[in-house]
Formats: C-alpha cells, structure tokens, sequence
C-alpha cells in the first residue's frame, strides 16, 4: 500500500492505490488519503471539486468487502491523541477523547493502564476509535453507545465542525446516524467516552461468566476481565493476521416474539436473546444448523469455529464472498423463514 498524502491529491488524480482491509482482498481505489490534521480535513471536506466524486471513510478495514475498484477517494484518519477531559462530571465519572485515528484495542489497552474503566468488554475488536459510534460496536454486553458521551464530526460539502451528543447518534444495534440519515454527510474527527474511576466488572454476557466461574475467579481484576474476553473472542474469531475476515459477516436477525416463538417450538436448542419489540436470534446458529458451518464455496468459506464469520481461504475474491453470502442468507431464509442482514459493507 503507498498512501498518497494529501497535499498530493491534485497532482495524483489518476493514481491507483491499493486498499488495506482486514479480508485480504485485492482493491483499488482512484486516490488513497491519510489524513492527520484537522485543517487537512476540513480543507478537504470544504473544496467543491472534492465533493463531486464519491468518498469512503477506511478505519481499520475491518468490516469492509470490496468487489471492484472505487471510483473515487479513500480516506484513511491517522489522527492521534487519547485525552482526560475533565473528571469534575460526578464524583466517579471522566470524560475522555480519543481521536478517530487511534487504534481502538490501543484505546482499550490504554484506558485500562490509566486506570479509567468501562471499555474493558470490546477488547479486541479491530478497527479504529472513530468506527466505533458509525458501526456502534459491541461485543460480550457491552456496546459503544453504553460508553460514548459524543462524538465530534465535520461536515462534508462545508467543513464545518458539529457536536453531536450521545442521544442525537440515534443509535442501535450496530447501527446509528452516521449510517442512516448521514450517511457520508459528516466525518468523525473524534469521540469522548464517558469512563470511571470506579472499576465494576459487566460480565452479564452468559459465555463470559461462564469462562470467569471456570477460572475460579470471582472478582476479576480490569486485566483479568480483559484477558478472559480476548481470550474467548481468539477462540472463536480468525485473528486478521491469519486468515483474512471481516469478523461478524451478519447481524444478528431482530424477530417479533410471534416468529420467535414459533420458531422456538420448532427448535427448542434455538438461541436467542430478548430485545426490543422481539428477539434477536444468534445468526450463528442458525447458519450452522442449515450445514454451512466449515463448508466452502470457491475460496471463501463459512469459518468452523463460528457460523457467523466468512473467511478467505487464500486468493479470495469480493464476488466469492458475495456469492457465498448470498447461498447462506438463502438457505436460513428457505430453512427458517428468517432474512439475514449483512453486517459486513459490499464495496
Ligand atoms: N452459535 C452457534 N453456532 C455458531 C456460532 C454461534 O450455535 O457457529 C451460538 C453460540 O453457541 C452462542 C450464540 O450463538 O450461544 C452467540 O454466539 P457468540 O457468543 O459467539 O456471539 P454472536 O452473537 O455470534 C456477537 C457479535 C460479535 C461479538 C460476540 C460476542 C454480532 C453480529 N456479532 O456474535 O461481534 O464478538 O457477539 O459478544 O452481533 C463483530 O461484530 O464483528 C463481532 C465479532
């Protein structure tokens, strides 16, 4: 990957440059900037001629497929800083800003170190801080939004800079406003998460528990929580550096209770978890239990350790992971009567 910087925009027009996504998929996109100033980015957001083509914001890479060159800029934040705010909020609240650039599990690590808690449960999760409110990422109980207490952003087409506080993200399960309604209207430049001084393990994800009862460990020290969770996560999900992924290829589906318990009665092992006005059923097992778990189709595969991830088995191309997408989300459709949702983004 040779990223272009941006004061070479103009000049390098018609450059080709490939882009880095945690799938391993060979991309192109018309120009590739690294962006690490706030001027840079609002110069960007603000010229006209930018405007006019599309963009595409890159965090880590992580959740992206691309199937076919991108006729337009690829932005890629490299933006730093990981601040204390204020800690006068409430006796045990502090407010920290992290820039959309950093590393999110470097976040993680770090705001462990300083000993500000409340991130501990999405170790691991690959990408970067300003990902975390668009995609609104979570794993073992705990979401970005329980944590986010706003995020600033530029808007594209003036550059102006806007505060959107944690109520205004709109967001839901895997989803928010930045996804929806503003979509590729506004650029995270960086988010602040309301943490504590206070340490108080969340291990109300069952698997979590159980892997903590298991260890014998009661109370689990931040390090322990932490450790525990990267360590289920590794047992379950491809390690990018090993095989390529985009971690979870599909949401979990949202049902009404009538489907679920139709269902249910079908299939009493059915996993599923209450959730706003229905259930939102495990996708994993429901892929699994159509006999795609393991199985292949070209060069990408269902991964055998969890249903829900699709994994390139070397060479894999954009369209492969389309059409077994598109088998798997058919077979759970015709076998349960349930339309999968991708979590992944098809470029
Ligand atoms: N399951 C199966 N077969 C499978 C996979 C899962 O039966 O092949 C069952 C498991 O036995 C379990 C249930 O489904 O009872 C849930 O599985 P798991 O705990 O692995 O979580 P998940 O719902 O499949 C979600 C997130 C993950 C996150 C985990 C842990 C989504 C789309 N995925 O997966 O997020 O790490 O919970 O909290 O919500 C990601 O978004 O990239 C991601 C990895």
């Amino acid at each position: 990957m040779v990223p272009i910087l941006i004061s070479d925009m103009y000049s390098n027009a018609m450059q080709t440059t490939s882009i880095y996504n945690t799938f391993g998929i060979p991309a192109t996109a018309d120009r590739y900037l690294v962006v690490s100033r706030e001027t840079e980015l609002t110069t960007l957001l603000s010229d006209p001629s930018f405007c006019q083509k599309p963009f595409l914001m890159l965090g880590g890479g992580s959740n992206m497929v691309f199937t076919h060159h991108f006729p337009g800029t690829v932005i890629h934040l490299e933006n730093e800083g990981i601040n204390l705010l204020d800690t006068s909020t409430s006796h045990d609240d502090l407010l920290v800003e992290a820039a959309a650039g950093e590393v999110w599990d470097d976040f993680v690590h770090h705001c462990i170190a300083q000993g500000w808690y409340g991130t501990e449960n999405m170790v691991g999760i690959p990408g970067t801080v300003g990902a975390a409110p668009v995609q609104n990422i979570g794993a073992y109980g705990l979401e970005a939004k329980d944590i986010i207490h706003s995020v600033r952003a530029f808007e594209v087409g003036t550059g102006r800079e806007r505060i959107f506080l944690n109520e205004e993200c709109r967001f839901a399960y895997r989803n928010s406003i930045f996804k929806q309604e503003l979509k590729d209207r506004y650029v995270v430049w960086s988010v602040t998460f309301r943490l504590h001084k206070t340490f108080q393990p969340n291990i109300r994800y069952q698997a979590l528990a159980d892997a903590l009862a298991t260890a014998g460990i009661a109370t689990p020290t931040p390090q322990q929580l932490a450790d525990t969770i990267a360590e289920l996560r590794w047992r379950k999900l491809p390690r990018p550096e090993v095989m390529g992924s985009a971690g979870s290829f599909f949401k979990n589906p949202l049902v009404t209770s009538e489907k679920y318990h139709q269902l249910k009665s079908l299939y009493p092992d059915l996993v599923a978890y209450p959730a706003p006005d229905g259930y939102k059923l495990a996708a994993g097992w429901l892929i699994e239990h159509t006999g795609w778990k393991g199985r292949s189709m070209g060069r990408c595969g269902v991964y055998d350790k969890q249903a829900l991830v699709l994994v390139n088995l070397g060479g894999c191309t954009g369209d492969e992971v389309v059409a077994l997408a598109e088998a798997v989300t058919h077979d759970v459709q015709v076998k349960f009567g349930v339309t999968l949702e991708k979590e992944a983004i098809i470029i």
